[in-house]
């Protein structure tokens, strides 16, 4: 299935992550796409140039491309090495793909997503900044995923160390984490807030709970 990359940085990390996938690049401008490049990411410039017409492209940094999506690795839904973030329900592309940059970021194995929202729209990319050619991005029913459920939510326990093949478990941005899910949990915690504070951003609580299993595992 085809992916639209919308602007310079999904291009980029489209390029660096899975250069085989990414079928055509259109820039509105060569020689300044070559310089923006060249400030901003070096090592891509030949993969770009190579696949690079020029055409109208909407996107403010003057790139856009196609690619075809990586095939799905499900494997990481039973067995894992790192934890893997399961988003129950996400409803703003925005949100989702921030969560995958993020956990592209951190070292997570992937991210999963329950419910409706396509996990490969183009706002989910533009969101992740194309980083879903770095880790598998999948739609799943609950069902499918096993291992240690962490659920997160602000109502929870005390927070303790994140196992490192965890399944991580944030909730939507209404309803937080539907009872499915809940029933399955191994533990429910909390990220600690000031009081009057109702709830982090959904992508906040994964960064938080995601950088604290990196920072005191895999330095
Ligand atoms: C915007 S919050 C959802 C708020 C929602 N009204 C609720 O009832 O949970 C989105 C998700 O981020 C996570 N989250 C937000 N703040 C958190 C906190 N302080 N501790 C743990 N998880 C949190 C939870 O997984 C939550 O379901």
């Amino acid at each position: 299935m085809t992916v639209r990359l919308e602007g310079f940085h999904a291009v980029k990390h489209a390029l660096r992550f899975a250069p085989e996938l990414v079928d055509c690049v259109t820039v509105n401008d060569i020689e300044a796409v070559r310089r923006l490049a060249a400030q901003l990411a070096p090592d891509v410039i030949e993969l770009l140039l190579e696949r690079a017409t020029v055409g109208e492209v909407e996107h403010p940094t003057g790139v856009e491309g196609l690619a075809r999506r990586p095939a799905e690795d499900r494997n990481i839904l039973t067995t894992r090495r790192t934890p893997l973030v399961l988003l129950d329900e996400p409803r703003h592309p925005g949100n989702a793909g921030a969560v995958v940059r993020v956990a592209a970021a951190a070292g997570a194995s992937g991210v999963a997503m329950t419910g409706t929202l396509d996990p490969w729209h183009p706002a989910v990319v533009r969101g992740s900044a194309g980083l879903h050619f770095a880790l598998p991005v999948l739609r799943v029913a609950a069902a499918e995923v096993a291992g240690p459920l962490i659920v997160l939510d602000a109502e929870g326990g005390q927070f303790d160390t994140v196992p490192d093949d965890a399944v991580l478990v944030i909730g939507s941005e209404r309803s937080g984490v539907g009872s499915e899910l809940r029933a399955r949990a191994d533990a429910v915690v909390r990220l600690p807030m000031r009081p009057g504070v109702s709830s982090l951003n959904l992508a906040t609580a994964t960064a938080a709970v995601l950088y604290a299993w990196r920072l005191t595992h895999r330095n």
